[in-house]
């Protein structure tokens, strides 16, 4: 009897950890299937590129993955997926070889949209399959529990490609994260496009999520991605303080130290009182990191503004900083305004930032030496275990490869850069 061919596909995905948790769904519905997950150099018959365009990088890389899909191919479906493909479809429909382009509201169809282009018969439920198939036995799992936003800074597409706001039922996500957990998973990442919106629409928000959620038996952690100054609640503070259950690190961003370019980009609090709840959070929540995003060269950001920045990150104290060049996009308000930055000046004052950020990271964790972290064993690099600590330092350690997926105390002996070094000194 003749075997039926297998499909084959390759996905690629750029930008935030929405678009990596969308990407592993529509893999493990192609995979749930039959099809079988390849390279990209691997002559796959469908290409998936989930797309990005948060920054004009963004949208270049998409545009490449596009190219070096076509590129050599004869044959073989090119599918452009995500935000690129929202904010720019009429341009990326001209480019020869691209057969199918879907914006974000049509990302779970993905599977059925493909079947149907191609003429052949939908194996199973794709739509419907299990999210979590891909993700089982991950020591990590990412879990999107929101999407949207609606607040409008002034620089960013983000609101323009992802439409309405959603938040996932709260039952929906507890039963996720307990499969995830009794499959093996020690830590889940809490993701959503404004995360601190999580609520909206329904009867509970991120803080009645996360009571919730800390109490799913077997699970190590629970990280939360990007959240808002203002949306880090009472509750959430006080779980991070005393439940052991949450990785006391919040990823909050700043965007700019200067009032008058905070004020520029709709962004509802001043640098002091980011600086206020900053110290407010490092007092209750103790070891707390607090990373940041940062963006260099906004419309009308002065050489006194930026100095600004400089003050505020100093002051703060962030474990990490993710630096940003203000990348025109447009749509936005912040397109239109008439004092653009020099690309030079965008460039010398990232270098600076960035430099910045290093030793911040480094001071950070040398503040750990002679310290006690548990960590997250992912994997072992040479004769080393590496992993990250729940403030998110990466921490290396001799010890047997059984313990790669658990959690581990390790005594922090030396700082090497921005990771640290230590000795294994109990797991779970
Ligand atoms: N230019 C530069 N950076 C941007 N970001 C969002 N929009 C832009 C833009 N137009 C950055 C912000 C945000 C991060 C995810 O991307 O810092 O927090
Ligand atoms: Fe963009 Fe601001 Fe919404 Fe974040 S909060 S997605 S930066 S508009």
């Amino acid at each position: 009897m003749l075997m039926e061919k297998t499909m084959r596909f390759a996905i690629h995905t750029l930008g935030c950890k929405v678009n990596q948790y969308e990407s592993e769904k529509i893999t493990s519905n192609l995979i749930g299937m039959g099809w079988e997950f390849v390279d990209f150099a691997a002559q796959p018959d469908v290409f998936i590129i989930n797309s990005c365009t948060v920054t004009s990088v963004a949208s270049h890389k998409s545009r490449q993955l596009i190219r070096r899909a076509i590129k050599g191919n004869s044959g073989a479906l090119v599918v452009v997926a995500g935000c690129y493909a929202d904010a720019d479809r009429a341009e990326i429909e001209k480019i020869a070889g691209v057969g199918l382009v879907v914006g974000n509201g049509q990302k779970d169809r993905i599977p059925r949209l493909i079947t149907a282009h191609l003429g052949i018969a939908l194996d199973g439920n794709g739509d419907k399959q299990s999210i979590q198939a891909g993700q089982h036995g991950h020591t990590r799992a990412l879990v999107k529990v929101q999407d949207g936003c609606d607040n409008f800074c002034t620089y960013c597409i983000v609101p323009y490609v992802r439409g309405d706001l959603w938040s996932r039922p709260a039952d929906d996500v507890v039963a996720e994260v307990r499969a995830l957990a009794d499959g093996g998973t020690q830590e889940i990442v809490l993701t959503g496009i404004h995360l601190g919106l999580y609520g909206a629409g329904i009867d509970t928000d991120l803080g009645g999520l996360l009571a919730r959620l800390v109490e799913v038996p077997n699970l190590g952690r629970i990280r939360l991605s990007s959240i808002e100054l203002n949306e880090v609640s009472p509750q959430i503070i006080e779980l991070m303080a005393t439940s052991g259950k949450m990785a006391n690190h919040l990823h909050i961003p700043l965007q700019s130290g200067s009032d008058a370019i905070l004020k520029r980009m709709n962004r509802h609090y001043t640098a002091e009182e980011f600086i206020a709840r900053a110290r407010e959070l490092q007092e209750k929540i103790e070891n707390v990191a607090i990373s940041t995003d940062i963006i260099v060269g906004f419309p009308g950001e002065t050489d006194a503004d930026f100095a600004e920045s400089l003050r505020v990150v100093k002051e703060v104290g962030f474990s990490k900083l993710h630096v940003f060049k203000y990348s025109l996009r447009k749509g936005t308000p912040a397109a239109t305004y008439d004092d653009q930055i020099p690309g030079s000046a965008k460039d010398a004052r990232s270098m600076a930032l960035i430099n910045a950020g290093h030793t911040f990271a480094a001071d950070f964790a040398a503040r750990y030496v002679g310290k006690r972290l548990s960590v997250l064993i992912e994997r072992g690099v040479g004769d080393r275990l590496s992993g990250v600590s729940d403030n998110y330092v990466r921490v290396y350690a001799h010890g047997p490869r059984e313990i790669i997926g658990t959690l581990a105390d390790i005594e922090i002996i030396e700082q090497e850069d921005t990771a640290l070094y230590g000795r294994l000194v109990w797991k779970r």
